[in-house]
């Protein structure tokens, strides 16, 4: 069958993606060093022991995490994956014959090579170019929050002090003392410098001049369009946790060509969409494949200068989620750019290109090779800087957990289109989508903090709260 005619190589030939899932395994690629090409295949049960993708620049990477993406969700499994440079959004449309494609498959023995779209959802931090997404600040947490704001110790304890006094009054009867958008946040902060004599015994010191360098962050947060973020309707993770009724699973792509000017707001996001994850779903143990895999691009963001607690966080969190069903892949350079009781727990390997230019590069590249299980045939630290684009050095999980020998592979061709969209077509895919459209396109400005601080903070407000605080006498409700 034949798809959308065009100039010679440009059409597509139609197959099923269902073809590359075999015995609950997916097809990656195709290795030789053998006397018989392998198949080289991620198995979907040991695919929540997380993965590694790494290789130097225009080495295969993106189009790896496209084949990952087109397997798993061929498999029923849902995609979670940031799209740094806006290529990973072709997985949207049908690919075509192109002749290198054509080419690669046929030189790892596939002769019907053909091509398809995958469903496919987009996301958008700042709402352009893909269904808004939004945490609440609360949501988000003093932690992360100190970390994006590049906050020091004593600022991040005068941030804790404004997440428990805003707890403190919601429990007292204030329900709306809610921190949702950075205007609460904003409110909240200022109050503090207002009531520091006040909550100094019960909270401990607020300085007016850490009250100061707070609001400013918060100004750059708002000057890098953070505050299209905070806010409501916030991002129901359920959401990137669906198949379609022809049992296929969702691809979320979240557009992070602009997040990536502030690789702060990047990392952490998508460290708290992690932890989300993990705090949301329940413990399901081992699956026969995993319910959602997360495919998180220029992982070495989160690990650069971060704080002792945030690598605790991530190491943690990468530890647990595991049991929830969730596999994580970190994608980056190289592998020394993940700490290494990260990428310890990282079992599915892939191992693109790496350049040794400087002595630090060789080191990197034999500490690289040295987390493979060797396979006498292949003289890895050689291989890794040998290897050609889309052709990777590949050790998967088998049977009871344990890493295959490390082999040379051919990555398989994608099925879907390599390369971006088109703004048209990416709008019309977004509007397409009615539920995430109508659920999350407006935003939402219910009273929080910020209107209760100010209504508190007229002259009959401070009467009231005053006088609240005996309200057997008066009879207010609290
Ligand atoms: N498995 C493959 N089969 C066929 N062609 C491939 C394959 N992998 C990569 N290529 C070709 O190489 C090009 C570069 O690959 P890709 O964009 O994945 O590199 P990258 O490592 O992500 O680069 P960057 O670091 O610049 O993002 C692709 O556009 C494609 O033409
Ligand atoms: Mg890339």
């Amino acid at each position: 069958m034949t798809g959308k005619s065009g100039t010679p190589g440009s059409q597509s030939a139609i197959a099923d993606p269902r073809d590359y899932v075999q015995d609950g395994a997916v097809l990656i690629g195709v290795s030789k060093s053998g006397h018989e090409p392998a198949a080289e295949t991620l198995e979907l049960s040991l695919a929540n022991r997380h993965g590694l993708v790494t290789g130097a620049t225009g080495t295969g990477k993106t189009v790896t995490l496209q084949v990952l993406a087109e397997g798993f969700s061929a498999a029923g499994v849902p995609v979670f994956a940031a799209d740094i440079k806006g290529d990973l959004s072709g997985i949207a449309m049908t690919g075509t014959q192109a002749p290198k494609l054509v080419a690669r498959a046929a030189e790892i023995g596939i002769n019907n090579y053909g091509n398809a779209a995958f469903p496919t959802v987009f996301w958008d931090i700042f709402g352009d170019a893909g269904h808004p997404v939004r945490a609440t600040v609360q949501e988000m947490g003093p932690l992360l929050l100190s970390r994006l704001m590049e906050l020091t110790e004593p600022q991040e304890g005068v941030l804790n002090i404004a997440f428990r006094w805003a707890a403190d009054e919601r429990e007292a009867g204030d329900r709306n003392m809610t921190i949702l958008d950075l205007k609460d946040l904003r409110s909240v902060i200022d109050e503090m410098g207002k009531r520091a004599s006040e909550i100094r015994s019960k909270y401990g010191h607020v300085a007016t001049s850490t009250v100061g360098v707070i609001q400013r962050r918060l100004l750059v947060l708002e000057e890098q369009a953070a505050d299209k973020f905070f806010g409501e309707p916030a991002l129901d993770i359920m959401d990137f946790i669906k198949t379609t009724p022809d049992g296929r699973g969702v691809v979320n792509i979240l557009a992070a060509e602009k997040l990536m000017d502030t690789p702060r707001l990047y990392s952490t996001f998508l460290l708290w969409l992690l932890t989300e994850l993990f705090e949301k779903l329940p413990e399901v143990g081992d699956l026969d494949k995993p319910k959602l895999v997360f495919l998180f691009d220029e992982a070495h963001l989160l690990f650069n200068e971060a704080p002792k607690a945030v690598l605790e966080q991530i190491e943690r969190v990468t530890r647990l989620i595991r049991s929830k069903g969730v596999g994580v892949y970190y994608v980056t350079q190289s592998p020394a750019d993940v700490p290494d009781r990260v990428s310890a727990q990282l079992g599915n390997r892939i191992q693109h290109a790496l350049r040794a230019f400087t002595p630090k590069e060789q080191k990197a590249i034999r500490a690289a090779a040295q987390t493979f299980r060797s396979n006498p045939a292949i003289d890895t630290e050689r291989a890794i800087q040998e290897l050609k684009v889309g052709e990777a050095l590949v050790s998967l999980l088998h049977g009871k957990g344990e890493p295959s020998m490390v082999e040379r592979t051919l990555i398989r061709p994608p099925m879907s289109r390599v390369g971006p969209l088109t703004p048209e077509e990416r709008a019309s895919l977004v509007e397409a989508d009615k539920a995430n459209f109508s659920k999350y396109r407006q935003t939402l400005d219910r009273e929080s903090a910020y209107e209760r601080l100010q209504s508190r903070n007229t002259f009959g407000g401070q009467i009231k709260e005053k006088l609240s605080k005996f309200p057997n006498i008066f009879g207010f409700k609290k």
